[in-house]
């Protein structure tokens, strides 16, 4: 089990375990007897498998339909994402969408929770485990400290609206890709503006460089107030400590206090 989970591997992705050994021995079977099929078609001895032998086999030989992640994959994502005329519309393009590789090893989607009226949109980078199992973002460790920052200025998962830059969870939590990035920024950037909020609160480094699209570190962003640019109008966003990183250095929390009393004087004065 150690030994697997060094490796990376620290979720079951279906209910039973798939002999992958014997899965190669069919497939290297299945391989030769097509060059024995081909052999016999030049008059060579042609060892028979039946049809439901060979109905098993396909069954039984996983087959994931792998996306290229390349530009004409972005340009794809940016189509149907613009196509999405409401959330749920948005949510439904997304589910079918089949262009990042992210969703074959993800149990499930996560696109929001909380309620998109609210006028407050919090975004992280991507599920974590606990998110991915629940199709929900924020509900693992980190999330339960997120709800206890929101309410220490008063907020709640009914007054705010969470979601994720990436909707599917990277394995093993690895840092997702730049094609990764690239395939899913339609999705987040169209996610934003049908759910057209007042203000942005960007958890953590990384998403704040990719929606902000900068090169500095939390450090030098955090706490400062940005405009999330839009098509028709710009969006008030701040940037503080991601949950995660709180938890592995809670000496930052002092620092993420500020930022949230600067959240909650903005809402006041708004
Ligand atoms: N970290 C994130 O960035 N998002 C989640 O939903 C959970 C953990």
């Amino acid at each position: 089990m150690l030994w697997y989970k060094h490796a990376g591997v620290d979720i079951a992705l279906q209910d039973n375990p798939v002999d992958q050994f014997a899965l190669f021995k069919q497939q290297s079977k299945t391989r030769q007897n097509s060059v024995t099929d081909r052999a016999g078609q030049l008059g060579q001895s042609r060892p028979q498998i039946d049809q439901p032998t060979q109905a098993k086999i396909r069954r039984n030989t996983p087959m994931p339909e792998t996306a290229i992640p390349d530009e004409n994959t972005v340009k794809k994502a940016r189509e149907r994402a613009e196509a999405a005329g409401s959330l749920d519309e948005l949510r439904e393009i997304m589910a079918g969408f089949k262009g990042c590789n992210l969703h074959l090893s993800a149990k499930n989607m996560v696109f929001a929770d909380g309620n998109p009226a609210s006028g407050i949109m919090i975004i992280g980078e991507a599920p974590g485990r606990e998110e991915d199992m629940h199709g929900l973002p924020f509900v693992g460790r980190s999330g339960q400290l997120l709800d206890r920052m929101l309410a220490a200025i008063g907020l709640d998962r009914d007054k705010v609206y969470l979601s994720n830059i990436i909707p599917w969870r990277p394995p093993g939590n690895r840092t997702p890709t730049p094609l990764e990035i690239e395939i899913c920024r339609p999705f987040i950037e169209r996610h934003i503006t049908l759910a057209s909020p007042g203000l942005i609160i960007l958890l953590g480094g990384a998403a704040a460089k990719i929606l902000l699209e900068t090169q500095l570190g939390i450090v030098k962003l955090r706490g400062r107030w940005k405009k999330y640019p839009m098509a028709e109008h710009q969006i008030d966003t701040i940037t503080t400590f991601h949950p995660d990183n709180l938890l592995a250095h809670p000496t930052q929390k002092k620092l993420a206090w500020q930022d949230l009393l600067k959240i909650k004087q903005k809402l006041a004065n708004d």
